[in-house]
């Protein structure tokens, strides 16, 4: 009977202690078991730690250095991304600049040119894009009868008149920015599928 007490009193004291060193907050971290596992020294981007001291007292690093020193001692002011170098313009993935022409800049942008080279393959995914983004409106044959421009009401013929000459640039500046009633669909289209989609509407849709 005795031991039982002891025991559950002891129980009690050491539940006691386990509770107390899992508080933890502020600058108190608690007790952590094996630090290193949480501590990655990942060079961050954002988060640069110049004190080569920080974290000291729970480093397990083999250089010395403090548990959260984290910043890159070869680049200048230990930056750990280097600024990219003066007058660069970063490209995308297929080598394209960015299109940073504002809505009313149609001009600039008629001088673009299309930079994929057209193919069967390309006007045939150039076909399904139109037909998933631009026939709800512009209609299958691009003749503005699309069964929610009937609603809207006001939609281009793009079979017709002065927009069988749209330069493709001006095209795919309409489909990136909107205009007039038309919205912008940057957002939804990757660049690479809209300059798709301008080879289509130039070439089956209006035959040029
Ligand atoms: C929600 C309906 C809608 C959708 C979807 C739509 N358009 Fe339009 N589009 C319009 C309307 C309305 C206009 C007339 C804009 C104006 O001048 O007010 C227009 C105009 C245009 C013009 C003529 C621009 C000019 O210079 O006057 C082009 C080119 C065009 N659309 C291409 C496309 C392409 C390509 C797609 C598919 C990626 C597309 N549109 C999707 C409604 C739509």
């Amino acid at each position: 009977m005795k031991i039982a007490k002891t025991l559950s009193i002891l129980g009690i004291a050491a539940f006691g202690a386990m509770l107390a060193g899992c508080k933890a907050g502020g600058d108190n971290q608690g007790l952590e078991y094996a630090p290193q596992m949480y501590h990655s020294v990942a060079y961050e981007p954002l988060t640069q730690i110049v004190n080569e001291d920080q974290g000291q007292w729970l480093s397990t690093r083999e250089d010395g250095k403090g548990e959260f020193f984290n910043s890159n001692v070869y680049n200048p002011n230990h930056m750990n991304m280097r600024e990219p170098v003066e007058g660069t313009v970063p490209r995308n993935k297929s080598g394209m600049l960015p299109h940073r022409l504002k809505q009313f800049q149609l001009e600039d942008a008629a001088l673009i040119e299309n930079p994929i080279p057209s193919s069967d393959e390309v006007l045939k995914e150039g076909k399904t894009l139109f037909e998933q983004y631009c026939v709800a409106c512009h209609g299958e044959k691009g003749q503005g009868d699309g069964k929610v421009g009937e609603i809207i009401g006001g939609v281009a013929n793009l079979t017709g008149g002065a927009y069988i000459n749209l330069p493709e640039g001006h095209i795919f500046h309409v489909i990136t920015k909107g205009k007039g009633r038309m919205g912008a669909h940057g957002s939804q289209i990757t660049p690479e599928n809209r300059w798709k989609i301008v080879h289509y509407v130039k070439q089956v849709i209006q035959k040029q």
